[in-house]
C-alpha cells in the first residue's frame, strides 16, 4: 500500500491539470462529446487499454489486462455536469454559460485516469481484468446513463464493480462507506387527475378534479406516517400542482408531480401501492379518475457487505484507521450507480471534500468546489480496490 500511495502521490499535478481542463469545460448529459475525447487521449497516452468509444452515448470502457488469471473488476466514474451557472470565482472555472461540474463529476473523472495509470504500472501483478467504466448522462434520468451503460454490455462478465462521489459534507482526507443501505432510491412521479367541468355555482353537475387533487396532496402523507413502519425511512413530497382555469368554473383536471425517496425494495412497493390505492379511494369517492405514473426511478445503493470490508480496509491504509468512517445512516440523495448494484454485487463510498476553514458548499451548488487533495487518495482507492489490497 505504501507504494501505491508514493505512486499516487507523484499523480498530484497531472488529477489537478486534467481535473481543471474537465472542469472549465463542462458538457451536460448526453453532450460529453470533448470530455470524452479527452479521456480517450489520456487512456491512448498511457497505452495498454482496449478502448470502447460512442458507448451509450459519449461513454467510454477501457480494459486493462492484468498479467494474471483472474476476474473482472469494473471501476466507474461519471462525467457529465449540471446546467448550473458557476458562482465559485476559480481561475479554471467554467467557460460554457450556464454549465458547471457542481456534482464533482470532474474530480471523478480525474481520479479514474489517475487509477489507470497507476495499474498500467503494476500489470503484471494485477490479476483478472480490469474495465474503467466512464459513464455519461449520470444526472438525467431521462437519458439514464448507467442503465444505456450496462444495456450496451458494461457490466457483461463483471464479478464486482465500485465507485465513489466526493461528499462535501464531510471534511477533506475522509472516506466513508457502510455496508446495506448506502444511498435513496429516488422515484419520480405525476399524477393526472380527471373530472368533469360545470359551471361554480352548480357543483353537483360536475366532478371536481381539484377537490381530488388537494385530498390526494394530504392523504398521500398518511401513506409514510400510518402505513410504514416508523423503524423504516420515507419521503413523499408533492412539489408541483396545476388545476382549473378561473375562479367560477369547477376544474376538469388537476396535474401534480413529485418525488418518493426509500432505501428499502419492500418500503418501496409498498409506498408505490399504497399511493396508487389512495389516488383510486380519492377519485371514486369524488367521482374522478386517476393516474399515477412513474416519469423515471433510481433504486437505492446497496452495498454488498463483502466488498464493504474489502473497502474499508483498503481506506484505513490509504486514509488512515482515524480517517475512515461508517455512517450510521446513509443518505436522502440517489444515484445512478444503484443499477449497476441490481446486476452485479458493488460498492459505493464517499471521499470527503471540504477543505477546512472553508464554506462546505452542498452539490449541485453554484459555489461547489470541492478540494483537489482528495484526488491522490482517490485515485490510489481506485487502483487499490482493483489490485485487491
Ligand atoms: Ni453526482
Amino acid at each position: 500500500m505504501k507504494e501505491l500511495m508514493e505512486s499516487a502521490g507523484r499523480l498530484d499535478a497531472f488529477l489537478r491539470r486534467i481535473r481543471r481542463e474537465i472542469h472549465s469545460n463542462p458538457e451536460l448529459s448526453g453532450e460529453e462529446k470533448e470530455t470524452a475525447a479527452l479521456i480517450v487521449r489520456e487512456l491512448e497516452a498511457c497505452g495498454g487499454f482496449k478502448i470502447r468509444r460512442n458507448v451509450a452515448g459519449y461513454g467510454v470502457i477501457a480494459e486493462l489486462e492484468g498479467g494474471k488469471p483472474g476476474a473482472v473488476i469494473a471501476l466507474r466514474a461519471d462525467t457529465d455536469a449540471l446546467p448550473v451557472a458557476e458562482e465559485t470565482g476559480l481561475e479554471f472555472s467554467s467557460r460554457n454559460p450556464g454549465k458547471m461540474h457542481a456534482c464533482g463529476h470532474d474530480l471523478h473523472t480525474a481520479m479514474l485516469l489517475g487509477a489507470a495509470k497507476l495499474l498500467v504500472e503494476r500489470r503484471p501483478e494485477l490479476k483478472g481484468t480490469v474495465r474503467f467504466l466512464f459513464q455519461p448522462a449520470e444526472e438525467d434520468p431521462a437519458l439514464g446513463g448507467s442503465k444505456a451503460m450496462i444495456e450496451a454490455g458494461a457490466l457483461d462478465g463483471v464479478s464486482a464493480i465500485f465507485g465513489m462521489h466526493v461528499w462535501p459534507e464531510f471534511p477533506s482526507g475522509v472516506f466513508a462507506i457502510r455496508p446495506g443501505e448506502m444511498m435513496a432510491a429516488a422515484d419520480h412521479f405525476a399524477v393526472v387527475i380527471k373530472g368533469k367541468s360545470a359551471h361554480g355555482a352548480q357543483p353537483h353537475l360536475g366532478n371536481d378534479a381539484l377537490l381530488a387533487g388537494c385530498q390526494f396532496v394530504q392523504a398521500v402523507q398518511t401513506v409514510v406516517s400510518r402505513n410504514v413502519d416508523p423503524f423504516d425511512a420515507a419521503v413523499i413530497t408533492v412539489g408541483e400542482f396545476s388545476s382549473g382555469t378561473t375562479y367560477n368554473v369547477l376544474a376538469e383536471e388537476c396535474r401534480m408531480e413529485g418525488t418518493v425517496r426509500t432505501y428499502s425494495p419492500e418500503v418501496r412497493d409498498l409506498v408505490h401501492e399504497r399511493m396508487k390505492e389512495v389516488l383510486a379511494g380519492i377519485c371514486l369517492a369524488l367521482g374522478c379518475t386517476g393516474e399515477l405514473i412513474n416519469i423515471s426511478s433510481h433504486p437505492a445503493v446497496i452495498n454488498d457487505k463483502t466488498l464493504t470490508e474489502h473497502c474499508l480496509h483498503a481506506a484505513e491504509g490509504i486514509f488512515g484507521k482515524e480517517n475512515v468512517l461508517v455512517p450510521d445512516r446513509p443518505t436522502s440523495i440517489s444515484e445512478d450507480f444503484s443499477w449497476y448494484g441490481r446486476k452485479v454485487p458493488s460498492v459505493f463510498g464517499f471521499i470527503g471534500a471540504s477543505k477546512q476553514g472553508q464554506p462546505a458548499w452542498p452539490l449541485h451548488s453554484c459555489h461547489l468546489s470541492p478540494d483537489e487533495d482528495v484526488m491522490v487518495k482517490g485515485a490510489a482507492m481506485y487502483a487499490a480496490f482493483a489490485l485487491g489490497i
